[in-house]
């Protein structure tokens, strides 16, 4: 079976958990000091604060934005539920908008008509590691005052018009284990405001900016340094990956017939965190034909987020999303990571071209 992901794990990141684990400190120390650098340096920010999972990178952010109740937060239904489920988690509302069908990412001619008083922030999900539209959401954050918090999960060294993603506000990243790169389980902040990187840092660690004096209410969401030397070793990989899955991808897109395979339009740099077709026909049979044909697949969303129950019973039960609700019945995912051999590849394309 070609696996849709898989996690590379080399020499270099055994030595360094076993670094580590014989210096006797396992907590976050030096090597969560030292992604935060590098994770700052990659994003071209002042500040990059680490925690435990991008999930919580998102709550923290959130916090950190005095994001709460009574507060919008512009989203896209088409997204992984830890993008909504963290607007959630503050209290706030999480406001639907619908998507691009080309790019599967927020439709920002959409945006501003969900603008209303109580909106905060506009939550841009980079999907599959495809930069959003960030020229039309600045304009629109900047018109109204909002504020930015982007959702990189997906997307760790994509580019925008040449600036990375991670810095056009403030943004959270997921190092998990199948990400780009990855930590095991792990997020990371980043910014340049310094307000909201002292806000997250004390958020993540109880409110701590003193040892044991709480000027606040938080929370335990901090990395450890067994995950962050993990995720240092792949900071130097980062771009040999995202090369890897460029070509992958390239060489997918040329030669796949009969399906819809993935737009990138100019200066949108892609880092293929997936690689989404869609199909025409019954979506649930051509993934069991892949997967007799010994192709791993995945569908990134099946259920848009409004048509989950939790948000149904929240409410969103009238949302119609026509575009997210068609796409989640035609996209299929296909292998496009670093360690796909040209074998793969073909074998690829050959049964896609079959369907
Ligand atoms: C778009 C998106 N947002 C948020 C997350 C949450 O990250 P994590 O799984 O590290 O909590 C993910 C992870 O899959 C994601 O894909």
């Amino acid at each position: 079976m070609i696996p849709i992901s898989k996690p590379f794990i080399g020499k270099e990141e055994k030595a360094a958990v076993a670094a580590v684990l014989e210096s006797g400190m396992l907590a976050q120390g030096p090597r969560v000091a030292e992604l935060e650098q590098r994770f700052a340096e990659l994003c071209q920010t002042k500040h990059a604060v680490a925690t435990s999972s991008g999930t919580t990178a998102l709550n923290v952010a959130l916090l950190a934005h005095g994001i709460g109740p009574g507060d919008e937060v512009i989203t896209t239904p088409f997204t992984f539920i830890a993008s909504i489920n963290s607007i959630l988690y503050v209290g706030a509302r999480a406001v639907l908008v619908d998507i691009e069908e080309e790019t599967f990412n927020i439709d920002p001619a959409l945006i501003e008509a969900a603008v209303t008083p109580r909106t905060k922030a506009i939550m841009p999900v980079h999907l599959y590691g495809y930069p959003c539209d960030m020229d039309a959401i600045l304009d629109i954050a900047g018109r109204y005052g909002l504020d930015i918090i982007e959702d990189a999960a997906q997307a760790v060294g994509a580019k925008y018009k040449s600036q990375p993603i991670g810095s056009f506000g403030t943004a959270c990243f997921s190092l998990y284990a199948t990400k780009n790169i990855m930590s095991g389980e792990g997020g990371m902040i980043t910014t340049n405001d310094d307000t909201v990187a002292e806000q997250a840092r004390m958020i993540r660690s109880h409110g701590m900016k003193r040892r044991y004096y709480h000027d606040m209410m938080g929370y335990n969401f901090r990395m450890s340094d067994l995950h962050a030397a993990i995720g240092v070793v792949q900071m130097d990989r980062l771009e040999e990956f995202s090369a890897r899955r460029c070509a992958n991808a390239a060489y997918l897109s040329a030669n796949l017939n009969g399906v819809t395979v993935p737009t990138v339009r100019e200066g949108y740099d892609h880092v293929w965190h997936q690689y989404t077709i869609r199909v025409s026909g019954d979506r649930d049979a051509a993934v069991q034909r892949l997967k007799e044909a010994g192709i791993g697949t995945g569908v990134f969303y099946p259920v848009p987020a409004h048509k989950q129950i939790h948000l149904q019973e929240l409410g969103y039960g009238e949302v119609s999303l026509p575009v997210a609700e068609k796409l989640s019945d035609e996209v299929i995912s296909l292998p496009v990571h670093p360690l796909l051999s040209q074998a793969d590849l073909e074998k690829i394309v050959y049964e896609v071209n079959q369907l």
